[in-house]
């Protein structure tokens, strides 16, 4: 769904936007209680991390380096270890890469593996095997599937690309989605660019959200029919061609029912795709989206002293049931068409839960400036303003004014807001927040946040997204209190700012890729996983937030530093992530990147639809 952009303010709504602000207070007054914040008891979540009371447990980061004194130094010296390993499986010849996949994946790569090894050299690619770690993820249980029936489910399904003797066609259910035509266009330049793929198809879910949830019970049993049968076959047995799939052309296969259900509630469905032994599976389940949001007001779950040391880990809603109650894909998404059968879909991002195989996102292939952020990519970082600027809609799921609350776009504006924060430290309870605990957050700005945070901060919604009304309308009455509208801001302006927070919509967030490109800092939160998390790393090439936004604060004090109390920022650490971002952004991340990895996850899936993949292999 394209983000809907605000009109210019007029003066009339102006002037009901400050008869709104003046009336805030108050009904903020109302609207409370003088309590001290609730507690709320999340199920699996230590006591010390909920109530802020006592002191979390001193830990190390999974591999120390002290550097400097600050959690964040160590945590940028442990990453900075991991990242030159990464450095160091680069392969330089095709030998070496074939050698660096059977080694990694415990098979032969699959036919062509050549050809798509020169067309990587080629377009100047990088070349590490961690790289396509996703395409495995994503592919390896269709190993536990006959081929025969995931190739007629591909077949089938109504959404597809297809490949036949290198010509690449695309059918869907109406004369043009966008999307599907993005999709069609990146598989075409595959072969335009002298790539070489074979008879496939590749069904496509249309929709922006992730649907398939498939009992991980269910995946563990492909699981273990895959390694059982990896083996790298020995040359003489060695089939080197793919089938044409002519015949599926000429018979068709009846069709199957992928049993979407568009019923809720979403998070029931989706904890099956959970480790029987995750926290989410054993987390109760939480309908009741009225009351406060289930906040720590601790360090957040897995932190290294409150700051994320572990991506993968604090991006899982497996391992956050907390995130139920957080997230608009939980709370209530736009729309739900979920299944638990499995078969193949691809789609441009998921949640760690899901089964579809990821594609660079479409999004990411326009020109559009909406997402790519146009030619512009910022000033130099000396230029920008010390400040964190967002702006964008209130997306994330259908907000009513029943679970706004829960929220992730709206919680993010409203702990950045300095009038939220200057009431919530005057001890009032935000609707929609908790402010971290001094005991465990040792801020330098602590009692004073909102003065320091109106210094800098400079994030609002663009559109409330209110339901029910009219989406012309960008205010809301529910939310009008809480939120000040303000006009879009092109993410060339935005580039004025040193710090730009990417927080997920209704489902990733499409200008990542821009952010990461651009001259400034990005601060990222999500639960989604995409083509290329294997190829960043967290506070080397951007800079990792919490979902509950807990850490905000020390993040921005430890850049920015704060004047008021005369403490001094790490400007320059800000500045080399920044500009670390955008190098690798432009090493890893080109266009030619997301169509050597194309090229490779379309060989893999046509290989596991093949009838005779067990020995399919490349020869050298
Ligand atoms: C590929 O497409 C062209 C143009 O539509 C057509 O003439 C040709 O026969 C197609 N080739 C195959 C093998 O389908
Ligand atoms: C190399 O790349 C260029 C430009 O993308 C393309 O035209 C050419 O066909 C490619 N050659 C090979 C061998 O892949
Ligand atoms: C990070 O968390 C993931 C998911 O729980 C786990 O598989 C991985 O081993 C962890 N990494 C480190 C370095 O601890
Ligand atoms: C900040 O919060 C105050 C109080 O809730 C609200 O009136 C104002 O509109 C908010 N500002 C923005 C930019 O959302």
């Amino acid at each position: 769904m394209p983000l809907i952009s605000a009109p210019a303010l007029n003066s009339r709504f102006t002037q009901l936007v400050l008869a709104a602000a003046c009336s805030v207070v108050l009904l903020w007054l109302l609207a409370t209680s003088y309590d001290v914040p609730q507690r709320f008891h999340v199920p699996g979540v230590p006591s010390w991390r909920q109530s802020g009371t006592a002191k979390p447990p001193k830990t190390t980061p999974t591999h120390s380096t002290p550097a400097g004194d600050h959690p964040i130094d160590r945590l940028i010296a442990s990453a900075q270890k991991d990242f030159d390993a990464l450095l160091t499986r680069e392969t330089h010849t095709l030998e070496d890469a074939a050698r660096a996949y059977r080694r990694r994946r415990g098979r032969r790569p699959p036919p062509g593996f050549d050809k798509w090894y020169a067309f990587a050299q080629n377009h100047s690619a990088l070349i590490v095997e961690d790289f396509f770690d996703q395409v495995y993820d994503d592919i390896n249980p269709f190993w536990g599937v006959p081929a025969k029936q995931i190739r007629e489910q591909a077949n089938t399904y109504i959404h597809r690309v297809s490949v036949r003797s290198g010509n690449v066609t695309q059918r869907t259910d109406i004369p043009q989605r966008d999307w599907m035509d993005l999709w069609q266009d990146m598989i075409a330049t595959v072969i335009a660019e002298g790539g070489w793929l074979p008879d496939v198809d590749v069904p496509i879910n249309e929709m922006d959200e992730s649907r398939m949830v498939v009992p991980w019970e269910e995946i563990d049993g492909y699981m273990a029919t895959e390694r059982k049968e990896r083996k790298e076959v020995s040359v003489e047995q060695l089939k080197t061609e793919y089938h044409s799939l002519s015949d599926l052309d000429i018979h068709p296969p009846a069709d199957f029912d992928p049993g979407f259900n568009g019923i809720g509630p979403y998070w029931p469905q989706v904890v099956v795709g959970c480790p029987p032994e995750s926290q989410a599976r054993e987390a109760y389940i939480d309908t009741q989206f009225e009351t406060p949001p289930p906040l720590p007001t601790g360090f957040p779950d897995h932190s290294y002293e409150g700051y994320v040391q572990n991506w993968t880990l604090a991006k899982s809603p497996c391992d956050n049931g907390h995130l139920q109650g957080l997230h608009g894909t939980f709370v209530e998404p736009i729309s739900i068409a979920n299944t638990k059968k499995f078969f193949p879909l691809f789609g441009g991002s998921k949640l760690p839960m899901n089964n579809e195989i990821l594609l660079p996102a479409a999004m990411y292939w326009t020109k559009d400036p909406f997402y790519s952020g146009g030619d512009s990519h910022g000033t130099s970082w000396s230029s920008k303003e010390d400040k964190l600027v967002w702006r964008g809609s209130a997306s994330g799921g259908r907000n009513k004014a029943e679970n706004w609350i829960r929220f992730q776009r709206h919680r993010f504006v409203s702990m950045v807001n300095s009038t939220s924060v200057a009431l919530a430290e005057s001890g009032l309870t935000p609707p929609n927040f908790v402010l971290p605990s001094s005991d465990s957050y040792p801020l330098a700005s602590a009692g004073a946040v909102a003065p320091w945070l109106a210094d800098w901060s400079d994030a609002a919604v663009v559109h409330l997204l209110c339901f029910p009304n009219d989406y012309n309308l960008p205010t809301c009455p529910y939310t009008d209190p809480y939120f000040h509208v303000a006009k879009a801001l092109p993410m060339s302006a935005q580039y004025s700012a040193k710090y730009l927070p990417d927080i997920d919509g209704n489902s990733f967030s499409g200008r990542y890729l821009a952010f990461l490109g651009s001259t400034s800092l990005p601060i990222k939160a999500t639960i989604y996983n995409e083509w290329h998390d294997s190829r960043l790393v967290p506070w080397i090439h951007f800079v990792p937030m919490d979902n509950t936004f807990a850490d905000v604060y020390g993040i921005m004090e430890y850049f920015l530093g704060n004047d008021r109390v005369g403490l001094e920022g790490h400007d320059e650490v800000a500045e080399r992530i920044a500009s670390a971002g955008k190098k690798w952004k432009e090493r890893v991340l080109r266009r030619e990147d997301m169509l050597v990895y194309v090229y490779r996850v379309l060989l893999e899936f046509a290989r596991v639809c093949d009838e005779g993949r067990g020995s399919m292999g490349w020869a050298g």
